[in-house]
């Protein structure tokens, strides 16, 4: 197994980000609205860091931290702990394609993430697909705590349930 470097995103990655993020929907359904514009979806407004896998060249993972807009795991955690939204920030667009799972890289791109949050103070929530169980686990062996349901509204009026989580808990 090659060595898989877990670093800060930069420009250059984009493509290769945006390529992974294709082939994970292929695979996994993940994102449910659909990969249309994948490069815009790896790059949105309200990045607030992010982070790749790469491999002999090839991304193959990426993650990011967001953000909050009062929706989702932020409104339900805010309305739990009266937090001010300038302190919480959203993990979002956690993906490793099939052929890099199992090494740990989805463990390393979080733990990356959440080390920014530390460093910056940062309450991190997030919202996940019930259907998407390994992130799901992934999440808990972190010590992410459940803090919610919701449900997720995309497309033309199709819905799903989603699952809520907030770290580090105290
Ligand atoms: C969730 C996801 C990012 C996990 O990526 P990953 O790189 O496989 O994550 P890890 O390797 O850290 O952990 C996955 C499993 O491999 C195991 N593992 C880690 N290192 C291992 C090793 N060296 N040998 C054997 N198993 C290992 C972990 O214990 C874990 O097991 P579990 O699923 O039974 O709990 C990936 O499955 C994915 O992209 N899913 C689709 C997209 C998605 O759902 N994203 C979430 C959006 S909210």
């Amino acid at each position: 197994m090659t060595k898989i470097v877990v670093r800060p995103i930069t420009d250059a990655d984009i493509p290769g980000a945006a390529t992974a993020l294709v082939e994970v929907h292929a695979t996994d359904g993940y994102p449910v609205e659909g990969v249309e514009k994948p490069e815009a979806w790896v790059r949105p407004t309200g990045i607030m860091g992010a982070w790749v896998a790469e491999r002999e060249g090839k991304i193959v993972g990426h993650v990011a931290v967001m953000q909050p807009h009062d929706e989702g795991a932020v409104s339900l955690w805010r309305e739990k702990s009266g937090e001010a939204v300038e302190r919480i920030g959203v993990l979002a667009r956690l993906f490793v394609v099939r052929e890099a799972r199992q090494y740990g890289t989805g463990e390393r791109l979080m733990r990356a993430a959440m080390g920014y949050a530390q460093e910056s103070s940062l309450r991190l929530v997030l919202d996940v697909m019930t259907k998407d169980a390994a992130a799901i686990r992934l999440y808990e062996r972190l010590g992410w705590q459940h803090i919610g349901e919701v449900t997720h509204h995309f497309g033309a009026g199709q819905q799903i349930p989603a699952v809520c989580y907030v770290w580090p808990a105290d």
